[in-house]
């Protein structure tokens, strides 16, 4: 069994931070969205790996090299536009020869791994198999509508009216029996040629396509709400540790951990949060599930529930919430009068002021 990690795309809801970076490397309790997605692979067990790029290749690159530090190979497959998931396939088939295969979209955040899945597929006889959740918004995912018996009756590309609540979680496991199907398939109303419809296809003529139900906890990591949620889930379950320095006058409770170099002064750290390397925090409140970044200043500010991502400071500022600070962001108090706010801000930024 191979892998096929899809790591392109342009990632447009999650902008401004995607215009210089991927969005699969935007960091969930700082460490990149991308890793955990490779290591359930390596867990399940899989180590021939195949990783689409696109515009953001050199970054992605750099972050996973050859994936021996995940202990994998890796084979970088170059798209040449994000001409969708089933072109990924597409382009990928002397990789995948014909071998089964797990399809994994590089933002998608599955707790519990697929090792279990992976075992399932094996031992059934399976063309395909889905992974379907219940979301409240299905209209922002491919959603399945299935028949009495559990068999699936339909599956339909972000419909205006969905007819179920269940959508498609991006990892997936074929059969070589795929292959045929992105090839007969054409591209979809957005212009791309969709997994969805390959799927769709393979049940249309025959094929086995399982469903199978994720009872934990899964999300597309493309808007910040699911960012924000993400960064939660996984520091409920860090492991605390402080290895950076933490002077007698600043507080500590729950999970927490700083990082190496970190120090903390005359500060209430409140967990779960994570304190990357080398940050500085001085005179400030950090609330729970909160994640910031290695080499940042936090200096008489307030953050909680929020993610700040490395070399970027915050300066007297309370309170900061529900906000996501790409790198080498400042956010400083604005002194005298007028009682003014300065914004020096990228494009497709968003910044919500109290009134
Ligand atoms: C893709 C799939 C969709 C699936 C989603 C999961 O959407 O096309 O069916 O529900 O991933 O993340 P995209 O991310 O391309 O909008």
């Amino acid at each position: 069994m191979k892998a096929l990690v899809l790591a392109g795309g342009k990632g447009t809801r999650l902008r401004p931070l995607t215009h210089t970076s991927a969005k699969q490397l935007v960091p969930v309790a700082n460490k990149p969205v991308l890793y955990y997605g490779l290591e359930a692979i390596r867990e399940a067990g899989i180590t021939d790996v195949g990783i689409v790029v696109g515009d953001t290749a050199a970054e992605v690159r750099a972050a996973v090299g050859d994936g021996s530090m995940f202990g994998l190979d890796v084979t970088y497959i170059p798209q040449e536009a994000p001409l969708g998931l089933a072109h990924c396939v597409l382009i990928a088939r002397e990789f995948l020869g014909d071998e089964p295969f797990v399809l994994y979209l590089g933002d998608n955040f599955l707790v519990g791994g697929i090792a279990g899945l992976v075992d399932t597929f094996r031992r059934a006889d399976y063309d395909a198999q889905i992974l379907l959740t219940r979301v409240a918004e299905p209209q922002f995912y491919g959603v399945a509508e299935l028949g009495p018996s559990g068999e699936i009756l339909r599956l339909e590309e972000k419909p205006e009216h969905p007819r179920s609540d269940l959508a498609i979680v991006g990892v997936y496991i074929f059969s070589p029996a795929v292959h045929e199907a992105v090839r007969a398939i054409t591209p979809s109303a957005r212009g791309e040629l969709e997994i969805t419809d390959a799927v769709t296809w393979l049940i249309d003529h025959g094929s086995r396509v399982h469903s199978h139900l994720v009872d934990g906890y899964w999300k597309d990591t493309g808007r910040l709400q699911d960012m924000l949620e993400c960064n939660r889930i996984v520091l409920e379950r860090i492991e605390p540790g402080v290895r950076g320095t933490v002077d007698r006058l600043s507080e500590i409770t729950g999970r927490v951990v700083v990082e190496r170099g970190a120090v903390v002064e005359n500060s209430i750290l409140r967990g779960p949060i994570v304190i990357g390397a080398d940050t500085k925090i001085t005179s400030s409140y950090i609330g729970p599930f909160t994640s910031i970044g290695a080499s940042c200043l936090v200096e008489n500010a307030e953050i909680d529930y929020s993610i700040v991502l490395d070399g970027s400071s915050v300066h007297g500022v309370s309170r900061i919430a529900h906000s996501l600070i790409g790198r080498n962001v400042e956010v400083s108090r604005a002194t005298g009068m007028p009682n003014t706010h300065e914004l020096m801000v990228g494009d497709h930024s968003r910044i919500q002021v109290p009134a």
